[in-house]
């Protein structure tokens, strides 16, 4: 799948975002190695600490529906307009529990033909 088609539906999964607390909303799309594609959104509750990254929701909902295996996620984020949005340290340690390090591929989009590509060794080196 087209990068920039994944950077659409992590713009759509973005409208869910339930972040009343901090105004930031993300949305992600998780690129299964077997074609399907899982959104996520990020979660907010009032004790801060339960609130759940966009990207954790889309790889939960995957695992949880079977799916082990991962090429690429799509990520966007921003209070009203999208801002470069990079995941937290917490779901680059989620994504290192499933994905290769050096196939996997994070795409940070501001829109569907302005994002950035990294691998997840790129953005945690000497992972656990
Ligand atoms: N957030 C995500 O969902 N993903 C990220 O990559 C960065 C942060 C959420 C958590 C919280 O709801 C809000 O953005 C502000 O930190």
């Amino acid at each position: 799948m087209e990068y920039g088609k994944l950077i659409e539906k992590a713009i759509e999964a973005r409208k869910f975002s339930y972040s009343p607390y901090s105004h930031f909303c993300v949305g992600a799309a998780l690129l299964c190695s077997d074609g399907r594609v899982y959104t996520g959104c990020n979660i907010e509750n009032r004790a801060y600490g339960p609130t759940n990254c966009a990207e954790r929701t889309a790889i939960f909902k995957a695992v949880s529906e079977g799916e082990r295996e991962f090429d690429a996620i799509a990520i966007v984020g921003g209070e009203e307009e999208l801002v470069w949005c990079y995941p937290c340290g917490v779901c680059r340690q989620v994504m290192a529990e499933f994905c290769d390090g050096g196939r996997f591929k994070i795409i940070c989009g501001k829109s569907p033909d302005e994002y950035r590509v990294y691998t997840l060794n790129e953005l945690l080196p000497e992972m656990f």
